[in-house]
Order: structure tokens, then C-alpha cells, then sequence
């Protein structure tokens, strides 16, 4: 089955076309690396899919279910989630917190998560004082405890140290033996082939390259 397509979206920013008649599928439980310079359209494709920008023209399905009609909670609630290109986390907020604010679960069922992403000794911590990539470890706790089925992951790996990295990497394997639908955009063409099946290439808004990974 394909969860996610894609057919023929456009989105300008006044002026500037973010994204220019973008068409793609990708099958359940396959990981789509998308790449592309700055300034490509990456984020907004992400954005469209998840309705926190709404696009001038095309369609975007979710397991057979045209979800671009929808208002983003609702999409959310589907089973959509996201790791943030910046801001994804509630600082003032404990690394605990962070995660019942977006799921209805106890401590405990927390902790569990907590110790697959290696939080769990940050538990009652205020999420401000974990490091950049703790942050996006704790976005990947937040997609495990909703039990996302589609994950969007906008570069998780940007600026983490190798140590946090190497988690990382771990968790997304985890998610992806568990059947989980990934795009993730990402830089590194080595990380790319290690962990996506299909690869789009971006620029100013269209799909210039479609291949394997
Ligand atoms: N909310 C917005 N308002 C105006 N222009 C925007 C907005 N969001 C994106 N753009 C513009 O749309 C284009 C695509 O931006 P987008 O953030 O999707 O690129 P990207 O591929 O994610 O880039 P980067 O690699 O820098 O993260 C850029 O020209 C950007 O300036
Ligand atoms: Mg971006």
C-alpha cells in the first residue's frame, strides 16, 4: 500500500515558488531521503504534508485518505509526526513533560521511551538544558510514545555531536523495523544510502531527480 502520495503540488511564497508541481508516492514502511540545496523547498513540502502551511494546488494523501483537505490536528491524529528543522521542543518544560503534552500516557510508559532514546536519566531535567541533539532524541521519544506511523524528519542529524549521532541513527532503524513510513531530509549522501530506500532531489521547488538509494 502506498502511504503517502503527493500529486502535483504547488506552493508560492508571494513571488517565490517553494514548490513547483511536486508529484511522488512512497510505499508503508519505506524511508524517502529528500535532499536539495538551501532554500529548495524541502521544509515546505514537509509543511504542506503536515498542513502548517496550505498549498495553492495538488493533492496529498495518507493511507488512502486525502489529508490536505483536513486541518492539521486531524492529520496529527492520523498518525503523522515530526522532528523539527529548529524549535521542536518546549524548553521550559521538564524532558517529562514534553512528552505527556503531546501524548496521553504515564510516567512510567514515558520512562520506557525515555530509555530507548537514553533520556531517562534526564527524566525530570527542563528539557533547556539538554544539548542539540538530546533535543531531537527527545523529538524522536515524542513520535515513539504517539506511535507515529509516519514520521517527517527535517535534518536530525544537523549540527549533533557523533556520540548523539550514533544514537540517532539507532533510533531510526529502530522505528524503521517497526514498519514506520520516514522522509527524511538530510545532507549526507552516505547517510542517505545507509538509510533511505528511495532518494528525490529538490531545486527551487521541483523534482529534479528520482532514484534509489
Ligand atoms: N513562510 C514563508 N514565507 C515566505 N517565504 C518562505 C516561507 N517558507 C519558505 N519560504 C521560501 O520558500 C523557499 C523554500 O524554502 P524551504 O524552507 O522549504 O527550503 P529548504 O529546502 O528547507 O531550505 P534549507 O535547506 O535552508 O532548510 C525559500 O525561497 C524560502 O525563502
Ligand atoms: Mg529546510
Amino acid at each position: 500500500m502506498m502511504a503517502v502520495e503527493v500529486k502535483g503540488v504547488s506552493k508560492h511564497f508571494g513571488g517565490v515558488k517553494a514548490l513547483d508541481n511536486v508529484s511522488f508516492s512512497l510505499r508503508q514502511g519505506k524511508t524517502l531521503g529528500l535532499v536539495g540545496g538551501n532554500g529548495s523547498g524541502k521544509t515546505t513540502l514537509l509543511n504542506v504534508i503536515t498542513k502548517m502551511v496550505v498549498s495553492n494546488k495538488g493533492e496529498v494523501w495518507f493511507n488512502d485518505e486525502r489529508i490536505d483537505t483536513m486541518p492539521a490536528y486531524k492529520i496529527a491524529r492520523l498518525g503523522v509526526g515530526r522532528i523539527f528543522q529548529t524549535g521542536g521542543i518546549f524548553n521550559n518544560m521538564t524532558v517529562l513533560e514534553n512528552l505527556l503534552v503531546a501524548a496521553n500516557a504515564e510516567r512510567e510508559e514515558a520512562e520506557a521511551v525515555l530509555r530507548e532514546v537514553d533520556l531517562h536519566e534526564k527524566i525530570d531535567d527542563k528539557a533547556a538544558t539538554l544539548s542539540g541533539g538530546q533535543m531531537r532524541l527527545l523529538e524522536f521519544g515524542r513520535v515513539m510514545i504517539r506511535n507515529d506511523e509516519l514520521i517527517l524528519l527535517d535534518e536530525p542529524f544537523a549540527g549533533v555531536s557523533e556520540a548523539n549521532t550514533k544514537k540517532i541513527e539507532r533510533v531510526v532503524r529502530k522505528l524503521q523495523k517497526q514498519g514506520k513510513t520516514m522522509i527524511l531530509i538530510e545532507h549526507d549522501s552516505r547517510r542517505i544510502k545507509r538509510l533511505c530506500d528511495k532518494i528525490i532531489e529538490l531545486e527551487k521547488g521541483k523534482i529534479i531527480r528520482e532514484a534509489k538509494a
